[in-house]
């Protein structure tokens, strides 16, 4: 009886703890905020920005193609941003990355949401064999360029107390065969943004970092990448793209979505990898991998 008398005030200490410091989301926490979100030509990127918009954010578009671009910026203004524009640039150029930055604290003064998204690199769907030059391509527009950007945006977003998050992925936690590039790639980002915020943390810099788990996604790419591939559900891209501008509007340290096949299998991890190997080898349909 006094066992459970203890356990049911601990339980009502928990609760009263999480509802008084869980802060809940409101569209005002949104409302006139600057973003840059990359890779919003299209996908995830692009749903991101029509959140921003919706909410009405200052928003900065950028990837390689010009046309998808604009009719992104105008559909951001119709749904509402306070303002939106589009900069070209090819991560692959890591200066150009940089000038990404330069343009968007001359068009909006300051930055309080850099939201790094893109990916591409050439990062395929099939047997690594080696090539070199295509894993250095590949590092260099998934993970060097993020680097890159939030070292030049590192100024703006201490000034203005702002926020970094970074969109990864399941490859970025657990072993992916058949993406062997893009999983290194995430990885890295993976090591370098969770280091980052706790180095921030230690030197008392307020400067919080959204890292981004996704599960398989509905994005064009994705399906065309590996549909028939692997046996698996892609979720919607609209709902993952609010999910993580919630965890970035809320400052959280992680965002996992769909989270039921995320987080349950990263406790696999540490705890059963054999199991969870096993589990991703009935995900393949190896025989249809080139
Ligand atoms: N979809 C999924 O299943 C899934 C799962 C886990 C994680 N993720 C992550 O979610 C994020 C978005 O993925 P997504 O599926 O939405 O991808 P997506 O639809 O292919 O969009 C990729 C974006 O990146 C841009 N991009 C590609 N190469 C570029 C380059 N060299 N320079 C500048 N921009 C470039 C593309 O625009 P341009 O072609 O116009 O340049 C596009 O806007 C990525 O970080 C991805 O790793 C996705
Ligand atoms: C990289 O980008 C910079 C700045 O936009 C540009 O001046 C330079 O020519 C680009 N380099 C290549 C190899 O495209």
């Amino acid at each position: 009886m006094a066992l459970l008398r203890v356990l049911g005030a601990l339980l009502a200490v928990l609760g009263a703890y999480y509802f008084y410091t869980k802060e809940t989301f409101s569209e005002e926490m949104v409302r006139g905020k600057r973003v840059l979100v990359t890779g919003s030509s299209t996908g995830i990127g692009e749903q991101m920005a029509y959140e921003f918009a919706r909410m009405g954010a200052h928003v900065i578009v950028t990837a390689r193609r010009e046309e998808q671009l604009r009719k992104v910026v105008q559909k951001c203004l119709d749904l509402g941003a306070s303002s939106a524009s589009y900069v070209v640039s090819d991560m692959k150029n890591l200066t150009s990355a940089q000038k990404v930055i330069e343009e968007t604290k001359a068009a909006l003064g300051g930055l309080d949401h850099l939201v790094l998204n893109h990916v591409g690199g050439g990062a395929t769907f099939q047997h690594f064999k080696g090539e070199m030059e295509s894993l250095i391509s590949c590092l260099t527009v998934n993970f060097f360029s993020y680097v890159q950007l939030t070292v030049s945006a590192l100024d703006m977003l201490k000034e203005s107390r702002g926020s970094i998050t970074v969109v990864s992925s399941m490859s970025g936690r657990i072993p992916s065969p058949f993406s062997i590039q893009y999983s290194a790639a995430k990885f890295a980002l993976e090591g370098f943004y969770s280091s980052l915020r706790t180095e921030l943390h230690l030197r008392k810099v307020d400067l919080p970092i959204t890292v981004a788990v996704l599960g398989y996604i509905d994005t064009d790419t994705a399906l065309k990448a590996v549909g028939g591939k692997i046996n698996m559900q892609a979720s919607p891209k609209g709902e993952c793209a609010r999910e993580i501008v919630k965890g970035t509007a809320l400052r959280q340290r992680e965002v996992f979505y769909p989270y039921w096949t995320t987080k349950p299998v990263l406790l696999l991890r540490d705890w059963m990898p054999e199991l969870l190997e096993l589990f991703i080898s009935q995900a393949y349909l190896v025989e249809n991998i080139p």
